[in-house]
């Protein structure tokens, strides 16, 4: 039975970049605070009308380019964001009508930061089945229209940012090659400690006036909290990917972290007893793009020769919901 293997990658990130002194001439912080915090040194941020899914569709043609395949190769899209240009529908039907794709199917995947390790588990799965055999699968974020850029807010103002990574999956026959192995999980008791409360169907209308003047709108995060159960959850997941396919750390190429914190990726690093070479974190340039943080990472490795046919790598994600996961694919 085959199972998925990627093969094309791509990014797209808007051309507007945000320097942390930027910031610090619209609330009260310092490029120094940001950098040593969190280190992140700029961000990215889309330009008024610029959208996810046109990023999404960049991204998507670099990753078919790679490939060597066309837009009518593909059966499927996924589509993992949490913010979407639109309630709904999703934004996999707006990438399938953007890339000019026929009418093959889009499913829209909701589970924020560890969005795109989710989909790699779902497109994995649709290819086990025969069902499917050429897959895209996207993670693409406009996290700064749902920011306050303010000193109140400043604690989600300067991590934060926008970007869209893809990758075009298919099917492998060496059991050896490709993805390998999955460890999922999410934990509903610390749903509102990363989230947005509104819009909501539980309010009639979803948003208000008074939801607005409240900020309920705003993504709202105990950055404490999300930072204290990160730092145990990813190591424990890489760990738990490995031993599903009788590996150790020693016998890793390369571990992409969710780049949501510098300081967390190297906390992850230091639990699992990881050389700096074994980790590649690009949040200097980027900040936290949620389910675009490790496509993003994964198309500079593979452009910029730190994956090389043969190696393991391990991909780990953590954030909102909570829900993390981690996968493991041999290169
Ligand atoms: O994507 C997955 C989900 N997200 C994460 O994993 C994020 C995890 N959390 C974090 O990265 C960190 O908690 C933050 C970067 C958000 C905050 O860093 P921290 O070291 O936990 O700071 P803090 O919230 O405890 O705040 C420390 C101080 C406070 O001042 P006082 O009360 O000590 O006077 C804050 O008001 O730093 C202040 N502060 C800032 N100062 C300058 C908070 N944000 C800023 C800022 N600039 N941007």
């Amino acid at each position: 039975m085959a199972h998925a293997r990627i093969l094309g990658t791509g990014l797209a990130v808007p051309d507007r970049v945000v320097t942390n002194d930027d910031l610090s001439t619209r609330m009260d912080t310092t490029d120094e605070w940001i950098r040593t915090r969190t280190g992140i040194r700029e961000r990215r941020w889309v330009r008024e009308g610029e959208t996810g899914v046109d990023m999404a569709k960049a991204a998507s043609e670099r990753a078919l380019e790679m490939a060597g395949l066309k837009v009518s190769d593909l059966d499927g899209i996924i589509f993992a964001t949490s913010s979407p240009d639109h309630f709904v529908p999703g934004n996999g039907v707006f990438l399938q009508r953007a890339l000019g794709a026929g009418t093959i199917p889009a499913l829209d995947i909701r589970q924020a930061c560890s969005g795109f390790i989710y989909g790699l588990s779902l497109a994995d799965a649709w290819i086990r089945t025969g069902q499917f055999r050429r897959l895209l699968l996207v993670g693409a974020e406009i996290q700064s229209t749902g920011m306050e850029i303010s000193t109140e807010e400043r604690h989600t103002a300067v991590i934060f940012a926008d970007g869209a990574g893809a990758v075009v999956l298919g099917p492998e026959e060496n059991p050896d090659r490709g993805l390998l192995a999955f460890d999922l999980h999410s934990q509903g008791e610390f749903a509102e400690t990363l989230w947005v409360d509104s819009p909501g169907s539980m309010y009639h209308p979803r948003v208000s006036h008074q939801h607005i003047d409240e900020k309920r709108h705003l993504l709202q995060m105990d950055g404490k909290e999300v930072f204290r159960h990160a730092v145990t959850r990813m190591p424990e997941s890489v760990q738990a990917v490995l031993v599903k396919i009788g590996k150790t750390t020693a016998d890793l190429a390369l571990l992409l972290p969710h780049q949501a914190n510098l300081r967390i990726s190297e906390m992850v690093q230091r639990a699992l007893k990881l050389r700096d070479e074994q980790v590649y974190n690009n949040i200097d340039r980027y900040g936290n793009t949620t389910a675009a943080t490790i496509p993003l990472l994964l198309d500079e490795c593979v452009r910029g020769g730190r994956l090389h046919p043969g190696d393991l790598v391990v991909m780990t994600a953590f954030g909102s919901g909570f829900s993390w996961g981690s996968v493991a694919c041999r290169w």
